[in-house]
């Protein structure tokens, strides 16, 4: 099906100035009045073009929050602390973030009959007993990180049910692309860095264990079918239903930045999820959604562009930033 065109309306992208949140908002200022909530924790606003309406505050706060969302007719919520890691150490405050804004964002966009898209995590599942691993398997999540997606996930379902508000949680997989950056950006971005510095390519434990890996493209496509559909209410995975081992992912990293690097082992992570992969049939058939993009592809592209992705300041003015602050 043809990517959904998405024109003449106010929009809400919270975490807009982040990796995923960046691309869609890209795909959405030309046809639309785009308004982004950030707090730039991570976001970097180097990445967010000029016709859009940054309000810098934060989405814990309910003032920021309601004027952010005032008079939108759609929201996509991307913001987030991602680091699964910062939510074990700290889970009472990832879930503030993650979980109680989430709820004030549903609670706002009940007020302004707006329709919502989250952005939920296959980390829902945890473990995952099949693979792939379908919307309808058991979630057991294995972090705070995963929880609190689960209970945005569920409560995003329940807004629809009882208040008929449209709504649609999409449970990404190991998401790729520029603007990939930070302490926290996954391993594609960490491998090519690696390679192009010809130092080791540093995979963590045996390298057998497989991830479903998605371009953001393919992601901020999901979201503009997610914002049209009739099949709301509802949870749909989102992957290529392809999976890749890391050591294989290191050795196509490898071959193409025509890298010297060896590849080296260390110690496997913690708590590891050893095999994760989309079904992807739920999106394919109730959004009409299927990735396009193969990771070979996808990481040629990725390590042919300039790298992070991030706009050159020089050539673009700066955003109109609205100040807001979170107390
Ligand atoms: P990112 O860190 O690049 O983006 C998150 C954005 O949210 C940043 O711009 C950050 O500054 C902003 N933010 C964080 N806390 C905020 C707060 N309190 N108030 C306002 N803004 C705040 O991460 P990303 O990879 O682009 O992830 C986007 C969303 O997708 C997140 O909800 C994440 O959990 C989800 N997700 C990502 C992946 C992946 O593979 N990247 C996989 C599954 C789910
Ligand atoms: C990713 C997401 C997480 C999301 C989850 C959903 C990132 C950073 N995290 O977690 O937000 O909820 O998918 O499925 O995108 N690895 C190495 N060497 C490295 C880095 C990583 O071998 O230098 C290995 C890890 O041990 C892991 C795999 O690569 O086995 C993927 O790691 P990572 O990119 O951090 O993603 P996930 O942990 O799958």
């Amino acid at each position: 099906m043809d990517t959904p065109a998405i024109c003449d309306e106010t929009i809400l992208v919270t975490g807009g100035a982040g990796f995923i949140g960046s691309h869609l908002v890209d795909a959405l200022t030309p046809h639309n009045e785009v308004r982004v909530l950030d707090n730039f924790s991570t976001g970097d606003p180097a990445h967010l073009p000029d016709d859009v309406t940054v309000i810098d505050g934060d989405v814990r706060d309910p003032i920021a929050l309601q004027r952010a969302a005032r008079g939108v007719d759609l929201i996509f919520h991307h913001a987030a602390v991602v680091s699964v890691s910062q939510s074990v150490d700290e889970p009472r405050r990832s879930n503030q973030t993650n979980l109680e804004s989430s709820l004030l964002l549903l609670e706002q966009a009940r007020q302004e009959d707006a329709r919502v898209v989250v952005a939920s995590s296959a980390a829902v599942y945890g473990h995952p007993e099949e693979l792939p691993v379908s919307e309808t398997a058991r979630t057991n999540p294995t972090s705070p990180y995963g929880v609190q997606k689960l209970a945005l996930d569920q409560y995003t379902r329940l807004y629809e049910e009882l208040y008929d508000l449209p709504t649609v949680a999409l449970r990404y997989f190991n998401v790729y692309g520029p603007r990939q950056q930070g302490p926290y950006s996954g391993v594609i971005s960490t491998f090519i860095e690696q390679a192009r510095a010809d130092e080791p390519i540093t995979i963590e434990g045996d390298g057998q264990q497989s991830r479903d890996f998605v371009h953001v493209d393919d992601v901020v496509r999901a979201n503009l079918h997610a914002a049209t559909t009739d099949a709301v209410g509802e949870a749909y995975n989102i992957g290529t239903g392809t999976r890749t081992t890391i050591e294989a992912l290191a050795e196509t990293i490898r071959d193409a930045t025509g890298s010297a690097s060896p590849i080296v082992h260390r110690e496997p992570r913690t708590g590891d999820i050893r095999h994760s992969g989309a079904d992807a049939s739920k999106a394919s058939r109730e959004l009409g959604f299927d990735a396009r993009i193969g990771l070979e592809s996808g990481i040629r592209s990725l390590v042919d562009s300039s790298g992070t992705g991030r706009r050159d300041a020089g050539a673009v003015s700066e955003p109109n930033r609205e100040s807001e602050s979170y107390s």
